[in-house]
């Protein structure tokens, strides 16, 4: 039985104070409720150890948004994974759709294995490894096609002792901010796909790995997103910015 994680992901947003009122709203209500999913915050790099430091002794997990692929080193302007973790992070996002198309990121999938590497080996964080195609590869009916090969290339060589080492989250480009939400059955069938692929790579692990949905994800239509079969939860831009939009879409799991 998979547990339902919803994530924050708040972007390049808020301040140093913003940050920290948003996750002290969130403790207040979270500690209060005791939900029934696991929720994570991935704040500016630069606030996660202030936001970090609130959500301590919480239910709630604290991630990065981005990562090196490299321990360390000569690379200007970079972060390690063990420098993500000595701040309180426990989860990174890797390979967001703004970093693999975003101009100047261009971010390709064996950069982005190298990362989901990094962190496996070290074993100290868990990767959001994002995957997601472009409306131009929707039309032309390449979803499936672009999902493998995402997969398959972000995932090579790494091997995984559970299901809870990694998480995928399935990210559709023309739905993420621009409130064009896939449908829960578009969401069902990419997922399907992915955990297809996920069980061909790891057998019965393959089916106990969490597969979050993101792009467009609202306090009104998140509960139709989660009750699909093979969507494990979202990943929340916007709608994360807000600690009542995201405690409603906690809610919806
Ligand atoms: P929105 O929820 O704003 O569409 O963003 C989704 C996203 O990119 C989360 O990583």
């Amino acid at each position: 039985m998979r547990r339902k994680l919803v994530a924050a992901n708040w972007k390049m947003n808020l301040t140093r104070a913003g940050s920290v009122d948003l996750v002290a709203a969130l403790r207040k209500q979270l500690d209060a409720e005791a939900p029934r999913c696991d929720v994570v915050v991935c704040p500016p790099t630069v606030y996660l150890e202030a936001v970090a430091a609130v959500a301590s002794g919480s239910c709630i997990g604290v991630g990065a948004q981005n990562v090196f692929g490299e321990p360390k080193g000569a690379f200007t302007g970079e972060v390690s994974v063990e420098m993500l973790s000595d701040i309180g992070s426990s989860y990174v996002i890797i390979g967001h759709s703004e970093r693999r198309h975003t101009i100047g990121h261009h971010e390709d999938d064996a950069m982005l294995n190298a990362k989901v590497r990094a962190v496996l080996s070290d074993g100290r964080l868990v990767p959001i490894h994002c995957v997601g195609e472009t409306l131009g590869e929707r039309k032309e009916s390449r979803t499936e096609r672009v999902l493998t090969y995402q997969i398959r290339a972000g995932l090579i060589d790494v091997q995984l002792q559970s299901s809870q080492g990694i998480v995928i989250a399935y990210e559709p480009v023309w739905a993420i901010g621009t409130g064009q939400t896939a449908t829960p059955e578009q969401a069902q069938a990419a997922h399907m796909h992915i955990r297809k692929e996920l069980r061909a790579l790891y057998g019965r692990i393959g089916d106990e790995i969490r597969i979050l949905y993101g792009g467009s994800v609202t306090p009104e239509n998140a509960a139709t997103l989660f009750a699909q079969p093979d969507v494990d939860g979202g990943l929340i831009g916007g709608a994360s910015l807000k600690a009542d939009s995201f405690l409603a879409i906690v809610r919806a799991t």
